[in-house]
């Protein structure tokens, strides 16, 4: 069997998404290793789950760094010692430097609770609800020198229902996330990523061209 593609996943907090691929990998979906975790809090439940499964795991504390640059440079020792190949960020809450985003092209990839271009940056879920939007949903895609702006890999739609809350919304989301994140994943660790400039084309897939209307059209 080939070599499995080594991900460093990057959380914050909760880590269900890290769940996500943790599961996705023990049940032979996903032929890849989680090489290391790295959460910038200390108290991110994440570590506990990747405790749970014996992954490596590193508390980079980002109050300990005099600035971005010096927090990275440390991120990106770690990784390398780890021989990480693919970087997810898994509700990461850090802006990344160039100077990291260089020591890994086209390698990390990030998901975002929204239709993007649609509602980048935080509170999305309120931000798309105050907005009166009929879909929302989520994305992956790779990361660049902006925020959220990077070429789209797979992204879900899930509808907007009337009472919804930022919660409601933002829990319909997330179990999307579950699953489109794994997905994006198996499809580099496949090598069926091939990004033309803002377009990415996952090779040998299916098209299909049904449209989603919300509320549904009249029968
Ligand atoms: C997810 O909605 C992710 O898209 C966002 O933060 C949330 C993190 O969830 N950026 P978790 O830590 O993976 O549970």
């Amino acid at each position: 069997m080939a070599d499995l593609l080594k991900l460093g996943v990057l959380i914050s907090g909760s880590g269900s998404n890290l769940q996500s691929i943790i599961d996705q990998i023990e049940r032979g979906a996903l032929n890849a290793k989680i090489a290391m975790v790295v959460s910038n809090h200390p108290e991110a439940y994440g570590l506990t789950r990747a405790q749970k499964h014996g992954i490596p795991q590193t508390v980079l504390n980002h109050r300990d760094f005099e600035n971005r640059e010096a927090f990275d440079r440390e991120l990106l020792r770690v990784l390398q010692t780890a021989g990480v190949e693919l970087v997810v960020l898994a509700g990461f809450m850090r802006i990344l430097t160039p100077f990291f985003l260089r020591a890994f092209p086209d390698r990390i990839i990030n998901i975002h609770p929204a239709l993007l271009p649609s509602f980048p940056g935080t509170h999305v879920q309120q931000k798309a609800l105050d907005y009166g939007v009929r879909f929302s949903g989520c994305t992956v895609h790779f990361v660049d020198e902006g925020v959220d702006t990077g070429p789209i890999i797979i992204q879900a739609v899930v509808p907007v229902l009337d009472g919804d809350t930022a919660e409601t919304l933002a829990a319909r989301i997330l179990k999307e996330e579950h699953k489109i994140y794994p997905q994006a994943i198996r499809y580099f660790a496949e090598g069926r990523i091939v990004k033309n400039g803002r377009r990415v084309e996952i090779k040998g897939i299916g098209n299909h061209d049904a449209a989603l209307c919300n509320p549904p059209l009249d029968r």
